[in-house]
């Protein structure tokens, strides 16, 4: 696994870290075993050092309290990224004023079983008229607390960013960031990169599409292919074209498929980590072991190629 600095905060981090938004048990992903989960995570423990992102609205607080159980001993092993902004008691309120961020952090911390939160994001920006001011400075008292090492913030545009960083260290940003979905690239990616702020992707293998395992006859049966607008046509017979280019280097490679997925991702300037969402302990293991493909410049290349006539 490679590591990389986290922007200009103290955090080392694997280039691929554990996503836990299905394993939440959330009925969009239609829902999942809670012992499977448990052991999912377990498995990447298994590897070494790993990162682990989730959110309080994943499964309403159950995925958190899942990673809290899997990492029990293993604390020092983790880098543990978690999110405050969706208030789960309130109906997902997009909320980010110091009151609630002091009262989400608590029940963060109490549900992972932990004293701090390596990377602790805003999921989402404020929607309640809450300056950013009073958010970013809440954060950095976390921080001065010893509560939360790093800030980052998720689904943030560039204006956002900007006033942000006038009151606190901002490590990172989460966007949506893959082969499917490359939006970012026209102003947040290069924002991030000039101003040395880290990027973790999530979606980083387009919900399960860039493994490879789905096919025109077969499409997950949960509410991703509603959500998703690579999952429904026009675009899903392209996105099956692309995916077929990324089978191809797979091949040549004897890698899996999404290794050739994730490994565009993280060969991404700006990118610091993909977060990828495992269901299985066998996904997190193949997932894990992404963190070491390096693609050649040839393989980008017909990667390109490929994405240029999924985009036409
Ligand atoms: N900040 C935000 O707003 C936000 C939003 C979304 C996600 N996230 C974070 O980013 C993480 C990653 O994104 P994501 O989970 O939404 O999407 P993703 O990583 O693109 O896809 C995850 C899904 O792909 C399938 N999969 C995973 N590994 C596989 C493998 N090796 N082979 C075959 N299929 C595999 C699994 O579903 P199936 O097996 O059912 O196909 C899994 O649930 C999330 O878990 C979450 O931590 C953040």
């Amino acid at each position: 696994m490679q590591f990389r600095k986290l922007g200009k905060s103290e955090l080392e981090i694997p280039v691929v870290g554990l996503g836990t938004w299905a394993i939440g048990g959330d009925s969009f992903w239609g829902g999942q075993d809670r012992e499977n989960s448990v052991r999912t995570l377990q498995a990447g423990l298994e590897t070494g050092k790993i990162l682990i992102d989730t959110a309080p609205c994943y499964g309403s607080g159950t995925a958190e309290e899942i990673v809290g159980e899997a990492i029990r001993g293993h604390r020092d092993q983790v880098v543990l990224a978690t999110k405050c902004g969706l208030r789960i008691d309130q109906r997902m309120r997009k909320l980010l004023s110091r009151e609630s961020i002091m009262w989400e952090v608590e029940e963060s911390l109490r549900r992972l079983g932990t004293d701090h939160i390596d990377l602790y994001q805003c999921h989402w920006p404020d929607l309640e008229g809450t300056p950013q001011e009073e958010t970013a400075t809440a954060l950095y008292d976390l921080v001065k607390q010893g509560k939360v090492r790093a800030i980052g913030v998720s689904n943030y545009s560039v204006e956002q960013m900007e006033e942000f960083s006038k009151y606190a260290p901002l490590a990172s940003l989460q966007p949506q960031y893959s082969l499917l979905e490359r939006t970012i690239e026209t102003a947040q990616l290069p924002w991030c990169r000039e101003h040395d702020v880290g990027i973790l992707s999530y979606g980083s293998l387009g919900a399960g599409l860039l493994s490879g395992k789905y096919t025109a006859e077969h499409r997950p049966s949960d509410r991703r292919t509603g959500f998703y607008s690579y999952y429904q046509e026009p675009k899903y017979t392209k996105a099956l074209a692309l995916v077929d280019v990324l089978k191809e280097i797979a091949q040549e490679r004897g890698i899996p498929t999404s290794h050739v997925a994730i490994g565009w991702v993280t060969a991404q300037p700006g990118v610091t980590c993909a977060l990828v969402g495992a269901r299985t302990p066998a996904q997190a293991l193949e997932n894990l072991k992404a963190g070491d493909v390096v693609l050649t410049a040839e393989e980008l290349g017909k990667i390109q190629a490929a994405y240029e006539k999924y985009e036409a």
